[in-house]
């Protein structure tokens, strides 16, 4: 079953001058049509501007369509009645962690967003435990956010999230502002919440190596779906990646320049270890 459809999809901002004029017209989103099927975890990648964080707010309802439409879950997003049902099945998870937490203890942001909807209070705070325990936090409850560091911060944002107990989670670049160390613990943290309770996820991210594991890739270009298939079905089409403004993985690349010399690698080699692997196979 799809749980996203989204469907010749058209989004257009307004540049206006003082006087109200509308002086640009920018066309982010032109014409996308994408199906996410619950369960998957789909990437989504593309150059500055291709409007990934454009297409992750009409997912939301956040945004809505100029052309086009958008389902969550055969609900659609230009159906005001649906919206809240929309928006706690769809959650988001934005780059920077310090404008998505409220709360001064932890506890309290997580369970912000179930108090919000009117989520009985027992409830609230089984959905708090097992939120923070699914991103690895628990021991943080009492904590202040500020004193977290970024990847923390992150998974603290993803807990917020979680305990609206959605279906599916959109995350816009969410390791963007973090350190190795974060990035690492916040990827590993979704891949969990995919494999082990099923949400789809939808990953936007500039970052190659964070794309290699996922279901499908998605590739954008000037609000446009010019690429769509599975790591290795995109990252073996290195030239076509490199004309979109992206690189592919850093393995992928290397065995690309070392095929080019005449060396007989396969196109599916997209981690390190795959690539000694294949290079050890070699006589
Ligand atoms: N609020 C806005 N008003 C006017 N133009 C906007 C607005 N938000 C985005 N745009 C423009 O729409 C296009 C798509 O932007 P969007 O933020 O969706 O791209 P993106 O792929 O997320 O980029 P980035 O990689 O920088 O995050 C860009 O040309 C951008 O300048
Ligand atoms: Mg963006």
């Amino acid at each position: 079953m799809s749980i996203v459809q989204i469907k010749d999809l058209v989004h257009r901002y307004f540049r206006k001058d003082d006087d109200g004029n509308v002086i640009e017209t920018i066309e982010a989103i032109a014409g996308v049509n994408m199906e996410v099927e619950a369960g998957q975890f789909i990437a989504v990648l593309g150059h500055n501007g291709s409007g990934k964080s454009s297409l992750a707010k009409h997912i939301n309802g956040l945004l809505q369509p100029a052309q086009g439409t958008v389902y969550v879950k055969g609900m659609r997003t230009d159906d005001e009645s649906s919206i809240w049902d929309i928006r706690q099945n769809a959650g988001i998870v934005l780059q920077n962690p310090d404008n998505q937490i409220i709360g001064n203890i932890v506890e309290e942001d997580v369970a912000f967003g179930p108090e919000n909807i009117g989520v009985p209070t027992e409830d609230i705070w089984r959905r708090v435990a097992e939120s923070l325990e699914a991103v690895g936090m628990m021991a943080y409850r009492m904590s202040s956010p500020n004193h977290l560091s970024g990847g923390q911060k992150q998974r603290i944002a993803i807990a917020g999230i979680l305990a609206m107990e959605p279906e599916c989670i959109i995350l816009d670049e969410p390791t963007a502002m973090l350190d190795p160390k974060g990035r690492e613990d916040v990827i590993k943290t979704i891949h969990e919440l995919n494999r082990e309770k099923g949400i789809t996820i939808i990953l936007i991210t500039h970052k190659m190596d964070e794309v290699i594991d996922a279901d499908k890739v998605f590739v954008m270009d000037h609000g446009k779906v010019v690429m769509s298939g599975t790591p290795v079905e995109i990252f073996s089409q290195v030239e076509t990646v490199k004309s979109y403004g992206l690189e592919v993985p850093h393995a992928a690349s290397m065995a690309y320049e070392l095929r080019k010399e005449g060396i007989p690698l396969p196109e599916t080699i997209m981690t390190k270890e795959e690539l000694v692997e294949a290079l050890c196979q070699l006589n």
